[in-house]
């Protein structure tokens, strides 16, 4: 399909004005039924991204971002004065900044957002709004930065459809629109070069333990009428082996200023496998996934989840009570890995120090 049904593809909107709500795809719900999940306080935005109802680094950070203003809503209705509607708010800020602790687009988005009452991420002289000027200021923010999330997704779209080598796509995780303000990251490299012409398979593996793959990006791809195949992350390597994967591309949840990229567990496994097999292992992300006060991936936080997601998915048990799991929910691919990093402002490659400060702009 159909570019106007893809434009409609979109997980997070605002519903409103200041004293409105966030709303969410519910994403665990999905492939199964779309249903939009109000937010109208802090704690179910809080909920919402711990159990992944809303997930994708760009994402999560937008979904934070507005959950700050739902916290300014929530202080206008509890009537507090503008010292206290304040310290609500900046408590809230913290709590959504730390509901999930790899991407690093979570904390970004929060601290911008906080960050304009005062200039400054302290939010120091804003003590004296009241909370409807506090969420004026903070919803226009968070717009902000959902908007321009959207332009991001664009231009990562070209500037890696330019680059796409020729064959089938092998991806891991979910990179589209549920993940994002736009059209995803690594998805978008894909529906921009499709809509461009270019014709391919996308393999997407299927993602354990929660299957973002298998639930979401075949999803998006279907919508999109992208022809998909779904695999065990497992078949990966004998997939690779026949030759038909012209690259592999994922997103990013935190990049390292030596390119070192923190990503969905199994994005490592999948990396090493495609250097073994010399297919081109391409990351896609934008600069606000960039954490460059980090050398290197060895200091990027690796979240653990439940082991419940891998004992009995879906309530479903698999292993025998007693059996402990082990669920990091990403891992760490050294940038020798990658071939090149997608961004809005071009493409990283070689991934070294160097080149993610030039092309950032920093360097
Ligand atoms: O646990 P999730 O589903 O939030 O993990 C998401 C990923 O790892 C994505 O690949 C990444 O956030 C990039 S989304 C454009």
């Amino acid at each position: 399909m159909k570019e106007s049904h893809a434009a409609a593809l979109a997980a997070i909107r605002w519903q409103g004005g200041i004293d409105g709500h966030l709303e969410l795809i519910d994403q665990t719900r999905l492939p199964a039924e779309q249903v939009w999940l109000a937010c109208r306080d802090v704690a179910t935005v809080i909920e919402a991204i711990r159990s992944l109802r809303v997930r994708g680094a760009p994402a999560i950070g937008i979904a934070g971002g507005y959950g700050v203003v739902v916290a300014a809503g929530e202080a206008q209705r509890l009537g507090l004065a503008p010292a206290s509607a304040l310290a609500h708010v900046l408590a809230a800020a913290g709590e959504l900044a730390a509901a999930r602790p790899t991407a690093v687009n979570l904390r970004w988005a929060v601290e911008r957002v906080i960050g304009r009452l005062a200039g400054t991420a302290s939010a120091e002289g804003a003590g004296g709004r009241s909370a409807a000027d506090l969420a004026t200021v903070l919803l226009a923010e968070a717009v902000a930065i959902h908007d321009e999330d959207r332009l991001l997704c664009s231009a990562i779209g070209r500037h890696g459809a330019a680059i796409l080598p020729l064959g089938d796509v092998l991806t891991h995780c979910n990179t589209g629109a549920l993940a994002t303000g736009g059209d995803g990251t690594a998805l978008a490299v894909v529906t921009t070069a499709w809509a461009a012409g270019r014709r391919f398979r996308v393999y997407a593996d299927e993602t354990r333990p929660l299957f973002q793959g298998a639930r979401l990006t075949a999803w998006e791809m279907v919508q999109r009428g992208i022809p998909v195949t779904v695999l065990v992350d497992s078949a990966a390597g004998h997939l690779l082996a026949t030759g038909r994967i012209g690259c592999c591309i994922v997103g990013a949840d935190r990049i390292a200023a030596n390119g070192d990229t923190a990503n969905k567990i199994g994005t490592y496994g999948l990396a090493v496998l495609a250097a073994a097999h010399e297919v081109p292992f391409f990351v896609a992300a934008p600069s606000s996934t960039f954490d460059l006060k980090l050398a290197d991936g060895a200091g990027i936080p690796i979240e653990h989840r439940p082991a419940a997601e891998v004992t009995s998915p879906w309530g479903q048990m698999v292993a025998p009570p007693g059996a402990e799991a082990f669920n990091p929910a990403f891992d760490v691919t050294p940038a020798r890995l990658i071939r090149g990093i997608i961004t809005e402002h071009g493409v990283i490659s070689p991934v070294t120090t160097a080149d993610v400060a030039r092309v950032l702009g920093s360097g």
